[in-house]
């Protein structure tokens, strides 16, 4: 029999955001507001292009959210009636922006890292597939090379979802470059961490024009005539500052998010569970830690061990995407999917965790495991 774990003095958050210089930004706020320039103008430019070596593209397109930037992604790459490729195990906005884009999502399997199967989207492609649309889960770079490959030979475009992705490192470049685009995300709960937004990577200038387009109306602004079909994705001057001071702050925050991530990797080796990560060579933002349980019973258990030690854990990931209720009736064949989401649970990583906070979520898991 298990003993209650002791009760807590204070919460381990399972994420906060790191905050930039306040001052500073507060200073650039006033700045802003003085100037009457209040979107798309001098703060949204320097951000695009403060993002440029972070994710080595030229073509670098602000948007208000990745989700709206997937929407303008695939809008522009896809064609209404044709399929996309998502994976089974993702966050609901991977497969809900393309329909969207009036397109089908097609759910592939995933392979045991829960990162979108090469030899899978093969196996789904049909000749409606137009878009295939990987995601670097986590902060772990998706298999982008053989993706590439899988997408020339079935003929699709190839967009990564990079919303967790800013920062993480393929073993030889950015994530950033890969396929037509990438969309990132610079939300709350992403390592950025400046409220909401995101952009777009664009892998040439005429899909940067067009994309621009998108995020205008499918016009350009000051022309009140237009011969395609957007939306208003302008962002506001306030939040690409914000996020520009978040920019500063980027670099030790991902180191911090690393050293964690060594912490918990070697501390519980030997545990029945798996620590998420990286290939070696790679590096991951590590916008979310997840562990992978042997056994699915043991979650809830953890879950109400875990919370009664003041540790905070979120289900992030634990139903598999043909299995949500709004794909009731599909069948896909997702076993790899089904397998992570079952065991899936997400601990504590962000860049404010202390050292004697990381301790208490390696002893609270040793512990569950010790007393059982
Ligand atoms: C995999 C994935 N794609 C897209 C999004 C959408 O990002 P945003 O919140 O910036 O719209 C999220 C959000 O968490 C996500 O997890």
């Amino acid at each position: 029999m298990r003993s209650a774990a002791l009760p807590a003095t204070s919460v381990v958050r399972l994420n906060i955001p790191t905050p930039p210089d306040i001052d500073a930004f507060l200073a650039d706020a006033r700045e802003i507001l003085e100037s009457g320039w209040l979107a798309g103008a001098k703060h949204v430019a320097a951000l695009e292009n403060e993002l440029r070596p972070w994710t080595g593209s030229d073509h670098v397109i602000a948007v208000p959210s990745a989700t709206s930037g997937l929407i303008a992604a695939l809008n522009t790459l896809g064609e209404p009636g044709a399929e996309a490729i998502v994976p089974g195990y993702t966050f609901m906005a991977t497969w809900q922006t393309v329909l969207w884009a009036r397109m089908t999502p097609v759910v592939a399997d995933v392979d045991e890292r829960g990162l979108l199967d090469p030899a899978a989207v093969l196996a789904a492609a049909t000749s409606r597939t137009r878009v295939i649309v990987p995601v670097h889960l986590s902060g772990n770079p998706a298999a982008a090379d053989e993706l590439t490959a899988v997408a020339q030979r079935v003929g699709a475009r190839l967009l990564f979802d990079a919303a967790h992705a800013l920062g993480s490192r393929h073993a030889d470049r950015p994530v950033g470059t890969d396929g037509d685009a990438e969309v990132f995300s610079i939300g709350a709960t992403k390592p950025l961490g400046a409220g909401e937004g995101g952009f777009i990577t664009a892998g040439d200038a005429e899909l940067d024009a067009a994309l621009r387009r998108f995020t205008f109306y499918g016009g350009r602004p000051g022309n009140i005539d237009t011969s395609g079909f957007g939306m208003n994705l302008r962002v506001p001057e306030l939040s690409a500052a914000l996020a520009r001071r978040c920019l500063e702050r980027l670099e030790p925050q991902l180191v911090r998010r690393e050293q964690i991530h060594e912490r918990y990797a070697s501390a519980w080796d030997g545990l029945p569970l798996r620590v998420s990560g990286p290939l070696p060579g790679q590096r991951s933002s590590f916008k979310e830690q997840m562990v992978w349980l042997h056994e699915p019973a043991d979650r809830a258990p953890l879950v109400d061990w875990l919370t009664a030690a003041g540790i905070e854990t979120r289900n992030y990931h634990s139903i598999a995407i043909p299995d949500l209720t709004a794909f009731e009736g599909r069948v896909d064949s997702v076993d790899r999917a089904r397998w992570l989401a079952d065991r899936s649970l997400a601990v504590p990583m962000h860049g404010r965790l202390t050292d004697e906070e990381v301790d208490r979520v390696i002893d609270g898991v040793a512990s569950f495991y010790a007393a059982r």
